[in-house]
This record gives C-alpha cells, sequence and structure tokens, in this order.
C-alpha cells in the first residue's frame, strides 16, 4: 500500500464531470505535479484531498486510513494536512512573526516552543530577520515564503500547493522552485503541486500527473512524460511537436509521404492512419546519417537565428518540419538538407 492511495475518484457539479476515475499511488516524501490547462480538474483534485470538497465516487486514503469515501469524510481540519494558495492568503495586520505562529497557538503549543519553531522556520524559508514586520512591508516572493511558513511549520505529513508561484514575476519564481524543491527534500514532506506551467512541473517534481477535462492522461517522471507522451495531447501540453500525419506500414515503420520511418517498437499501434510526433530538436542537420538513425531528405524553407539556437523551417515533401538546430548552422532559405533522426525519438500515436 502507497502513503497515499487515490481510488476511482469522481466529481460532478451538477452536470458538469469535472473529475473522471482518478486513479494515483503517491509514496510518502514524494513531489508530485498536477499538471494541465486552466479548468481541467487540478484544484477540484487538491481540494478534494484536502477534503474541502467531498467526491461522488471513489475512495482516498493515507497511510491506510480512508479520509473520504461516498458518503463519509473526514473535515480538512484532521487530515494533517498543509495548504498554499496562489494568492497567499497571510493575514495583512499580524506581523510575519504572527502569521506563522497562528496555527501552533491555536493547537496551545507553548510559547517558548513557538519562539523557537517559527524562528526556525522562518530561517527555512529565508525569512530570518523579518519576523516583526508586517505584510504590507514586504515583497511578493516574501509574502509566499510567508504562507510556505505558516503552513510548514505546524509540521503537516502533506503539504498541497496551488499555483502558489504564479503571482511571482518570471525571475523570482525560477528562484522560488529551485528553493520549493529544497525545502522539500530536507523537509521530506510530501508536496502535492498544482500548476499548468509544463516547465515548473518539469524543474520541481519526481512524478507529474498530466490532467485534461478531469482525466488523467499519463504520470511518469519529468523525462518520461517529455520523451514517451502517451498521447497527442500530452505531446503537445509539454512542448512545441511536430505532428506529421502517416501510415503504419511494417512492423516497427511508418511511411510519412515518400518517406519511410523506424520508429520504437514500443510505440508500436498496429492500425493503418497514425500519427508521428517528432520534437524539433530531435532533428539534427546532418551530411550523413549514423547507423540506425532515419535520414529525411528536404529543403529549407526558412531559417531563423535566434541566439541560442536556429529555427529551420523544412519542407520534406508537402510536409514541413520545424527543426531547432544547434546555433552553428548555416543553412539558409533554398538550401537542400538531410535531416536524421532517431527512432526512439519518433513517437507513434493513434489519431483522435
Ligand atoms: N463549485 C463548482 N461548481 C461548478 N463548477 C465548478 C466548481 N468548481 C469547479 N468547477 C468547474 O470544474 C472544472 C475544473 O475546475 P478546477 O478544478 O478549478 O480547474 P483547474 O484548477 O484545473 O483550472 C472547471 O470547468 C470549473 O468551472
Ligand atoms: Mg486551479
Amino acid at each position: 500500500m502507497a502513503f497515499i492511495d487515490i481510488d476511482g475518484i469522481g466529481k460532478t457539479f451538477g452536470a458538469f464531470q469535472a473529475l473522471t476515475d482518478i486513479q494515483l499511488s503517491i509514496e510518502a516524501c514524494e513531489f508530485v505535479t498536477f499538471l494541465g490547462p486552466s479548468g481541467c480538474g487540478k484544484t477540484t483534485m487538491l481540494r478534494t484531498i484536502a477534503g474541502f470538497i467531498t467526491p461522488d465516487a471513489g475512495t482516498i486514503t493515507v497511510e491506510g486510513r480512508v479520509l473520504s469515501q461516498p458518503g463519509a469524510a473526514l473535515p480538512p481540519e484532521l487530515r494533517q494536512m498543509g495548504m498554499v494558495f496562489q494568492n497567499y492568503a497571510i493575514w495583512p495586520h499580524m506581523s510575519v512573526f504572527e502569521n506563522v505562529a497562528f496555527g501552533l497557538r491555536i493547537a496551545h503549543v507553548a510559547d517558548a516552543e513557538i519562539k523557537s519553531r517559527v524562528a526556525r522556520i522562518l530561517e527555512a524559508v529565508g525569512l530570518e530577520g523579518l519576523a516583526r514586520r508586517h505584510p504590507g512591508q514586504l515583497s511578493g516572493g516574501q509574502q509566499q515564503r510567508v504562507a510556505l511558513a505558516r503552513s510548514l511549520v505546524v509540521e503537516p505529513k502533506i503539504l498541497l500547493l496551488d499555483e502558489p508561484l504564479s503571482n511571482l514575476d518570471a525571475k523570482l519564481r525560477e528562484r522560488m522552485r529551485v528553493e520549493l524543491k529544497t525545502l522539500q527534500r530536507r523537509t521530506g514532506i510530501t508536496f502535492i503541486y498544482v500548476t499548468h506551467d509544463q516547465a515548473e512541473a518539469m524543474a520541481l517534481s519526481d512524478r507529474i500527473v498530466v490532467f485534461n477535462q478531469g482525466r488523467m492522461q499519463q504520470q511518469g517522471s519529468p523525462r518520461d512524460i517529455y520523451e514517451q507522451p502517451a498521447n497527442l495531447f500530452v505531446a503537445d501540453f509539454m512542448g512545441l511537436v511536430n505532428r506529421v500525419s502517416g501510415e503504419w506500414c511494417g512492423p516497427a515503420q511508418v511511411r510519412i509521404g515518400a518517406h519511410v520511418l523506424d520508429v520504437t517498437s514500443a510505440a508500436a499501434i498496429r492500425i493503418g492512419a497514425v500519427t508521428v510526433a517528432i520534437r524539433p530538436e530531435a532533428l539534427l542537420p546532418v551530411t550523413t546519417a549514423l547507423e540506425g538513425q532515419n535520414l529525411i531528405e528536404g529543403v529549407v524553407r526558412e531559417s531563423v537565428f535566434l541566439g541560442n539556437i536556429v529555427d529551420l523551417c523544412v519542407d520534406i515533401g508537402g510536409v514541413e518540419l520545424h527543426v531547432q538546430a544547434d546555433r552553428w548552422c548555416t543553412l539558409a532559405a533554398g538550401d537542400p538538407v538531410r535531416l536524421a533522426v532517431e527512432p526512439a525519438e519518433c513517437v507513434v500515436m493513434k489519431n483522435e
């Protein structure tokens, strides 16, 4: 049995099916991220785990104890979980110290212990020296740290975070990513994190769970999800990808236009019409292909120097491929080009 078992969770709001058959096991100390576009059900799932939403179907079990089942749900305050929101939700009239101490005061922890625990956690989130300030005297990033400290000081077993960085500017967001990850490792608390930002999910997570329209699409390590997307939705959501229509024509081969590509047999879907997803950075302009690589001949239609990469649009006979070449590439519009691509980079999917 896993630390958290989510089994067959379903939730409707009126006639709207917000979650369908969510099935997920989470290990202790894991950093798991729910990733998907706005409205796909991430917050609903997180709030169901927290106990603010009672599901219509399924059970949620933590360490063998059932927290939620049809008709019976443990209230949020008895679940030993912390929650951090996008809009911080800290009290403007209280000092940083009092904001963080609040949960401990409610639990009647002794004053001396409150002092030492608050001091320790403020140091952990990089707010030492700011205990007497009020939220109005803090930056957005500092306010979010107060919210984090307040959730962590009560030592929850599980911390639920709903887009906690999305109100911060881009630079601060990247720095906070690193700090969150470090904090999670150091505390050993299980983090369940919600975001619509794939880069953020990749940077933080041990495991990503991709949602769309209330259903889980795929779960796996950031690398798995990026390199072996289970379907076209995941492939598209995880960033720029070429989608090429093709036809299954061999044990592990797909015909696209005049080209026959070797593909991974693991992805073998033995049916006629398929879509092949190829990442732009997996297509390499070469003079000769290596053993085992596919070689596709084409003509450069456009070439744009972007500094770190050169962006090419290559016509391979009626089909255009987007190619990200390294910055030394000097190919120009009209040049013939040969593109090498590993079979493992040609991910075959069912047409949807
Ligand atoms: N209390 C509610 N009543 C009706 N519809 C809701 C309610 N909460 C969420 N929804 C709907 O459920 C869907 C999923 O919402 P949500 O979980 O907030 O998405 P996300 O967090 O992925 O953006 C949305 O279409 C939303 O409008
Ligand atoms: Mg949300």
